[in-house]
């Protein structure tokens, strides 16, 4: 018989009706009573194995982890909690389990254990809804962009370029370490390596997302960057998957517009489509938050907080206008900001960007028209010539989730730009061409989308939002 998931056993209620299910043991009571669950949803389904109609051995064989297979009559329910069971007639055992070493107890774990756990962490209810949602939240990317006329280009993750020319790139070579080849000054030869000169894995599909939007006029995105940074923070992955749309004949503030409606819209998506693993997510958080004294506590609870984002528009200033608040901030009267801002043209800190969107705003924020200085090469140059396009998205409990800009689009700013950095015309050429040939105003941005699922699932550790994380120092799984 075909096999039926629970969700839609859940959604349909055939009562009456035969059905097969099939999935892993969460508890089995009583030698009566499993839960099942196979994925499909947060629910288990409860099976109900009448007494004496199985042999022992199968039942000793039912543990938790344990994978099988159940044909029954589906019932409505008598228990309390569940509208309809599966009264079995037929049982498989498919995988065994061994109770005494299965690791995930019928328990509450902590998370840095289930970290360690990572490739069995999927079957707790906490990591189902979280891959459930980010699953979700992936698609409604898609279809925001598809709604809207956007080309998705797979951009390469192999490169010889650094696009945030930050030079937090990871080097990919098929070179033996312990005898490269050298050059006559006795340095590596890169040009006997496999692409015949430096590779390294992409820290941003932006660049070439560009030269497709000067031609598909809007292209996004969506892949996975590496970043060789030694960041130990809550919010830092070495692989992490960002969404990056580029739009043509547009400036900084179709930028923001475009950002604001693809966050509203990919919120309102899972408020609509995963409501109950939000939920479960919600009491989770309550619960943890329970243990916090008053004033750690955030004031809202998570379906709250995203209904309250939905609701309220996002504030947008520049930075000179944030600068000016946060000198005038308590925190940097008294010293209390780890990095106090002494003047105009400090680089913004976490602890300031929550600031302003924490207590000064209390909603999402937009930052804008930052110094020049402290931005990347292609940023647009402003008509000040102090600061360029560009735009951070500050959210609350995570700090920036999207940074992005007007490109400059003129030839010769760019060129001195990039002179003024250091950086070879030579390694860009085919970007700058794209400057002599229809050059035209265009913008993008990106969007972490681990930063993204942490504000949506309320999870507090990136590593928790993403299958297998890596991290300085670890590459498990
Ligand atoms: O601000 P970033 O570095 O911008 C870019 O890469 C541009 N090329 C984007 C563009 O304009 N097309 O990164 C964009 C976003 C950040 O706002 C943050 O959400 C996320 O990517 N991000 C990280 N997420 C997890 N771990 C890291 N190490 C991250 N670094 C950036
Ligand atoms: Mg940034």
């Amino acid at each position: 018989m075909k096999r039926i998931k629970i969700r839609e056993l859940l959604h349909t209620e055939p009562v009456g009706k035969t059905a097969t299910v099939k999935g892993w043991v969460r508890t089995f009571r009583n030698n009566q009573f499993v839960a099942l669950n196979d994925g499909s949803c947060l629910d288990n389904l409860q099976l109900v194995l009448p007494l004496g109609e199985f042999e022992d051995k199968v039942l000793r064989s039912i543990n938790p982890g344990a994978a099988i297979s159940a044909t029954g009559e589906v019932a409505e329910s008598r228990g309390r909690g569940q509208k309809i069971e599966l009264v079995v007639s037929d049982v498989k055992v498919v995988g065994e389990s061994d109770p005494e070493k299965y690791p995930l107890q019928p328990k509450k774990h902590s998370l840095e254990f289930l970290r360690e756990q990572a490739h069995l962490r999927f079957r707790t209810n906490t990591f189902g809804a979280i891959f459930r949602i980010r699953h979700a939240a992936a698609l409604a990317i898609h279809r925001f962009f598809d709604e809207r006329g956007f080309v998705y280009l797979h951009t390469p993750i192999l490169t010889a370029s650094d696009a945030e020319g930050a030079g937090e790139l990871f080097r990919v070579t098929t070179l033996n370490p312990q005898h490269p080849p050298l050059t006559e000054e006795n340095e590596v030869d890169f040009s006997k390596d496999f692409f015949g000169k430096e590779a390294h894995l992409t820290v941003s599909g932006q660049l070439e997302a560009e030269l497709g939007s000067l031609a598909l006029s809007d292209v996004y995105t969506f892949g996975p960057t590496f970043r060789a940074e030694h960041s130990h923070t809550t919010r830092h992955l070495a692989e992490f998957w960002m969404i990056e749309p580029e739009i043509a004949f547009a400036d900084l503030e179709d930028n923001m517009d475009l950002a604001e409606d693809m966050l509203n819209y990919l919120v309102k998506y899972l408020l609509e489509n995963c409501r109950k693993d939000l939920e479960f997510l919600d009491d989770r958080l309550k619960k943890e938050e329970s243990s916090k004294t008053k004033d750690q506590r955030s004031p809202m609870g998570l379906t709250e907080k995203l209904e309250f984002c939905l609701e309220s528009d996002f504030a947008r200033i520049t930075y000179s206008d944030a600068i000016d608040i946060l000198m005038k901030s308590k925190p940097n009267k008294k010293k209390k900001f780890q990095y106090v801002i002494e003047e105009w043209g400090a680089d913004l800190q976490s602890e300031h960007e929550r600031y302003l969107v924490e207590k000064h705003f209390k909603k999402p924020v937009i930052l804008y028209n930052y110094p020049k200085n402290i931005k990347a090469f292609y940023m647009r140059v402003n008509d000040d010539e102090k600061t360029v396009a560009a735009m951070d998205i500050l959210f609350p409990g995570i700090g920036e989730i999207i940074g992005g800009s007007q490109r400059e689009e003129r030839l010769d700013v760019l060129l001195s730009r990039m002179d003024e950095m250091h950086i070879p015309q030579e390694e860009l050429s085919w970007y700058l061409d794209i400057r002599k040939y229809g050059s035209c105003p265009h913008a993008g941005y990106g969007l972490g989308f681990e930063r993204f699922v942490q504000f949506v699932t309320g999870m507090g550790n990136i590593r928790d939002v993403i299958p297998f994380p890596r991290t300085p120092g670890h590459i498990a799984f």
